[in-house]
């Protein structure tokens, strides 16, 4: 696996934190500083009592499981601790910072909630609303047991790890249902890493085989996110250097239009009403056979499964075209806040989800990576093992995603993903109109990474 960040992301400024203006005057709880906890005593103390509020988005079919799984498994560590489980529907994060951002204004932080490490967790640190996690990493040893590259992705522009882990994704990939390629006699080709002319060419064929009111296609965006997501999918998929520039505030109009027409072809064979259906009711139009395939990340897996779907009989995987030998990456891993009712509550719970029962339950039903190397490969389905080795290959080349928190500045991430779902919804897809918007979001926005994706 190979992710170079060439140096830490920066810059996350005055119009962020206009934007999102977290903590300040209104919080009122006072903050606790982990240079005057003992963290080891404080995980140790298995007869601990109280209540924590657990904030995540996991509402999906697959997801709920998962999460309850690692609720379940903190019951036993600490079984006089209740852990509350809140979910925020939606996917992706979005709505989850605005609703973090409301109840630490109340006083009411969360004790944990769910996030992206990389700039999701930014605007948190400039206002100094998450506990270090350091001890936590080193108690558990965390930095010798993270796959590749983990590391430095948990670790925030100050040098500090303020997330741990819970599990890895892929983002660039075509979710397909078999049947109704089998229905049209539309061939699957014999191997995943599809080429764009291939692409299009089952695009094509589908299109022209599947009655009124069925497509090749869905988005599932009616939160904007699964939009963005196939955006960024598409810019890894034109070319690379694109994708750094853009993550990099290296904004060139010509290239956002490149990208954008590119999705603009793509929107021809994607069904009209797309946005007003979430990812996860997309995905059951998969399975119902209305849609052909659908653009997803690798969450779509568990998903399909709950939906009684089995990979390389029901639905099968393309690479997205242009990415073969990129893994688009999505960590999910829990942080904690310094200003909650019950901070080391929300300690033990970060430190639960890195354990390895937690580990071995949650990724079962999640059907994602987990991010540490003693999780044995026996825990995983065909499909994940596949993504796993790829992650850790030598050869594959790792890219951030900007749709899941970690590239873009949250604030940025948010106005893009509504420019996208606009350009989406249009009605002429105007390529070069829409890319003088995002280039204008991200310029105001003083995006400054210092990735480098392409060697
Ligand atoms: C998370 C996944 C989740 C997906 C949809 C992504 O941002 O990383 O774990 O399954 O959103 O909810």
């Amino acid at each position: 696996m190979k992710l170079k960040k060439a140096g830490l992301l920066a810059l996350v400024l005055a119009l962020v934190l206009g934007a999102l203006p977290i903590g300040g005057a209104a919080a009122k709880k006072e903050k606790k500083d982990v240079a005057d906890m003992d963290i080891p005593a404080i995980l140790e103390d298995v007869d601990a009592k109280g209540t924590i509020n657990v904030y995540h988005w996991w509402t999906a079919g697959g997801e709920k499981d998962a999460v309850e799984s690692v609720v379940n498994d903190f019951s036993d560590s600490y079984s006089n601790i209740r852990a509350k489980s809140n979910a925020i529907p939606g996917g992706a994060g979005g709505a989850m910072v605005m609703k973090v951002k409301v109840l630490q204004q109340a006083g009411k932080s969360p004790e944990t909630f769910q996030a992206h490490p990389g700039q999701e967790i930014e605007p948190y640190l400039s206002s100094n609303l998450l506990l270090n996690l350091n001890d936590v990493w080193e108690y558990a040893n965390l930095a010798g047991r993270a796959l590749p590259g983990m590391e430095e992705l948990s670790t925030a522009s100050d040098g500090n790890k303020y997330i741990v882990p819970i599990g890895i994704h892929k983002t660039n990939v075509i979710f397909y249902n078999i049947h109704v390629f089998e229905k049209y006699g539309v061939e699957v080709p014999d191997h995943e890493d599809i080429t764009w002319d291939e692409f299009w060419a089952i695009c094509d064929q589908l299109a022209a085989a599947m009655p009124d009111g069925e497509y090749p296609l869905d988005l599932g965006d009616r939160k904007g996110w699964p939009a963005c997501q196939v955006f960024e999918d598409i810019m890894l998929g034109t070319d690379a250097q694109i994708y750094e520039n853009f993550i990099n505030g290296i904004y060139s109009v010509e290239e956002v239009t490149s990208v954008l027409s590119t999705y603009a072809k793509l929107m021809d064979y994607v069904a009209p009403d797309h946005s007003s259906r979430d990812w996860y009711e997309a995905s059951g139009q998969v399975v119902a056979g209305t849609y052909a395939m659908q653009i997803m990340g690798a969450w779509m897996q568990p998903l399909m499964t709950s939906m009684g779907q089995v990979y390389g009989e029901d639905y099968g995987v393309f690479t997205f075209p242009g990415t073969d030998g990129w893994f688009g990456m999505c960590i999910d891993g829990f942080v904690v806040s310094n200003d909650s009712a019950d901070v080391e509550g929300g300690v033990r719970w970060a430190y639960n989800v890195s354990t390895p029962s937690v580990q071995t339950a949650f990724s079962t039903l999640k059907e994602s990576i987990s991010p540490y190397s003693d999780t044995p490969d026996e825990i995983y389905n065909a499909l994940t093992l596949r993504f796993k080795n790829e992650l850790i290959a030598e050869s594959t080349k790792v890219y951030p995603s900007f749709t899941h928190g970690t590239a873009l500045p949250w604030s940025a991430s948010t106005s893009l993903q509504v420019q996208i779902q606009e350009f989406a919804t249009s009605s002429d897809h105007d390529a070069e109109y829409f890319a003088n918007r995002i280039v204008n979001i991200l310029k105001e926005s003083g995006v400054k990474g210092d990735w480098n994706l392409v060697e």
